[in-house]
């Protein structure tokens, strides 16, 4: 096995005085950094998703917070925490549903409350941290996940988990990247419609670390199944409940439902800070909503006899999933195992 190399991918580089972001919106055709320097411009690169996937969200909106902090903070004309607070809710409100992004806040506010002898230098440190730490969580589950994949003849993923959604190296595609380390060489990714982070996203971000990944369009998920060809599906998250049950990207749901027809296993790769210890089970997980127009075709627009309805998650119940990986451990088989071994 040789040693991971720096990955080509990086979501969000962080300067010291601003967060640098690669708009996800562009790729693969264009790589651009956008550079932000307040807390506003972070919650709407959150919003319009040049930055995405639940742990880089949270990520991103620490850097937010500490950008706030050292833009209010040397105000003495105004109560520079009450600036601070209300960028915290702003950035609070960029997306509803990963859980990552209301738990970097809430390190983010402890710290704050705890009234931090040099406020700019203490949040720039956690948001670094939390970063750092993201990224050592995904080389870990990439570990524990491929000992449990390993020799599979081929796995699919959904959705885009991969450095582009986390700090680096990515959960789903952090399991895929170390499993392909050790062997494994097929590799296929669903395009993930609308917004298609499977097609541009991750088949793009895999090659970009010389893997070889085989795209196929979400409606031939069940055939590739009946094939033969994939033994596991492997998945990111956006939010845990306490049970299990797995918020992710739309269409998780309808391959967790096939795999289970077709004997094949759905792995669901995240880091703790995914897990929302505060939700019995997944029907208390916010849905997002996005607008009609990201489904719909432009020459719809002004059609009003023609809507588009676009949940852009969905929860597959715990009973469907047969691995959780987190850095702290693996749960085979929750729903008769339970999560309990994942708390601290
Ligand atoms: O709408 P997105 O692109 O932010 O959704 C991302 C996903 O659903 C990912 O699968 C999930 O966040 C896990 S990322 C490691």
């Amino acid at each position: 096995m040789t040693e991971p190399k720096q990955l080509a991918v990086q979501a969000l580089q962080w300067t010291g005085d601003s967060l640098k972001v690669l708009d996800q919106r562009l790729l693969p055709e264009t790589i651009a950094y956008e550079d932000y320097r307040d807390a506003q411009g972070v919650a709407e690169a959150i919003k319009t998703m040049r930055v995405r996937g639940a742990p880089a969200i949270g990520i991103a909106a620490a850097y937010g917070v500490a950008l706030s902090v050292k833009l209010h903070c040397y105000d003495r004309s105004v109560n520079w925490s009450d600036q601070v607070f209300a960028d915290i809710e702003r950035l609070a409100a960029s997306r509803p549903t990963a859980v990552n992004l209301f738990w970097a806040l809430d390190r983010m506010k402890a710290l704050l409350n705890s009234q931090p002898e040099d406020p700019v230098a203490a949040t720039q440190a956690l948001a670094v941290e939390i970063h750092q730490d993201d990224i050592a969580a995904n080389h870990r589950i990439g570990e524990l996940g491929a000992d449990i994949i390993g020799g599979a003849k081929g796995v699919l993923t959904h959705c885009n988990a991969g450095a582009l959604a986390t700090g680096g190296y990515g959960t789903a595609l952090g399991v895929i990247r170390s499993a392909c380390r050790r062997g494994l060489n097929k590799v296929f990714a669903g395009e993930t419609r609308p917004w298609l982070q499977g097609a541009r996203l991750t088949v793009w971000e895999l090659a970009q670390d010389g893997i070889a990944a085989t795209l196929i369009a979400d409606s031939a998920a069940a055939w590739l199944m009946k094939s033969g060809a994939v033994d596991w599906i492997v998945v990111g998250a956006d939010r845990i409940a306490a049970n299990g049950d797995t918020a992710n990207k739309i269409g998780t749901y309808s391959l967790a439902v096939l795999a289970k027809q077709h004997g094949v296993k759905v792995m669901v790769a995240a880091p703790l800070s995914t897990i929302d210890w505060n939700l019995a089970d997944g029907s208390g997980i916010e849905i997002e909503q996005r607008e009609p127009n990201e489904l719909l075709p432009d020459s719809y627009n002004q059609e009003s006899l023609v809507s588009a309805w676009n949940p852009v998650f969905d929860v597959t119940p715990v009973e469907l999933i047969a691995a959780i990986v987190t850095e702290r451990g693996v749960v085979v088989n929750p729903s008769e195992n339970g999560m309990g071994s994942l708390k601290s």
